[in-house]
């Protein structure tokens, strides 16, 4: 796992963007995974600009994302299919035939997510995948206790994550109660993974996450097991690492 300590959050929001245009550069029909939330929202910015002044090409790029809401209206705030929308597919040129977001509303979800699941595999997997964290360490909407081979399905969502979320719903008995989200294994196959958490709102979750023991309670923590995962984190979300100093020289003497 290679953590990288940024002053700034908009600072982490250029390095991940750059890191995913390199991707793209070297694999003109890369796989995207891609996240929501407030975390990406300058990353997708930061793309979005690099497609309108360099010409960064979308039109061969597909992209998965990670979850939907159940229950909800895909053309409304709130949604994750309008976030998508509003923060980059409509800013670049991905064809809308390319993009994909759970339809956690399906009438048979357990059929929908299998579906997602093979075509993720039919698309050659997913090469660099995008996540946020959660306070309760959550990645997707794989809440802690999960199972950490699981795959892509309907999970009901935690008191923490629905509150998190409020913002966009107003209160609490609006906020949805579930939503579909890959798995945690879906997450673990992506062949890179980059995963951006900012503020002191995520501290506790990154030190589970960078050094804590591998556990359920803390799903992101299973990163620890995968090949190539880079944590970008600014430093207040980086504040409570046992190793921060390490893990600053480390990325100085690799620059
Ligand atoms: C969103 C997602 C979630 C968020 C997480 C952090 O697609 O999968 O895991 O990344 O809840 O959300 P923010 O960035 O709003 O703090």
């Amino acid at each position: 796992m290679q953590v990288i300590i940024v002053k700034k959050a908009s600072e982490g929001a250029i390095l991940g963007a750059n890191i995913i245009k390199n991707e793209m550069l070297k694999k003109k029909n890369i796989v995207l995974g891609l996240a929501t939330g407030r975390t990406p929202i300058s990353l997708y910015e930061e793309l979005a600009r690099m497609h309108k002044e360099e010409g960064l090409d979308f039109s061969d790029v597909t992209s998965f994302n990670l979850d939907e809401y159940c229950n909800v209206d895909f053309e409304k705030e709130g949604s994750y299919h309008f976030f998508m929308n509003k923060h980059l597919f409509s800013k670049v040129n991905i064809k809308k035939e390319n993009t994909n977001v759970p339809n956690a509303n399906a009438l048979d979800l357990e059929k929908e997510c299998k579906a997602y699941e093979d075509k993720i595999k039919s698309k050659g997997g997913i090469d660099i995948q995008l996540l946020g964290i959660g306070q309760d360490g959550h990645i997707g909407f794989n809440e802690p206790s999960c199972s950490l081979s699981s795959r892509t399905r309907k999970e009901f969502l935690t008191l923490d994550t629905r509150e998190a979320n409020i913002d966009d719903y107003g209160s609490l008995d609006k906020m949805p109660i579930s939503a579909v989200t890959m798995g945690i294994g879906t997450i673990m196959e992506a062949k890179k993974i980059l995963l951006l958490a900012f503020g002191k709102s995520k501290r506790r979750a990154i030190k589970e996450c960078v050094e804590g023991g591998v556990s359920s309670l803390w799903p992101a923590s299973i990163l620890q097991f995968h090949n190539d995962a880079t944590i970008i984190v600014d430093e207040e979300a980086a504040a409570d690492l046992y190793n921060i100093n390490y893990y600053k020289q480390k990325y100085e003497e690799n620059l």
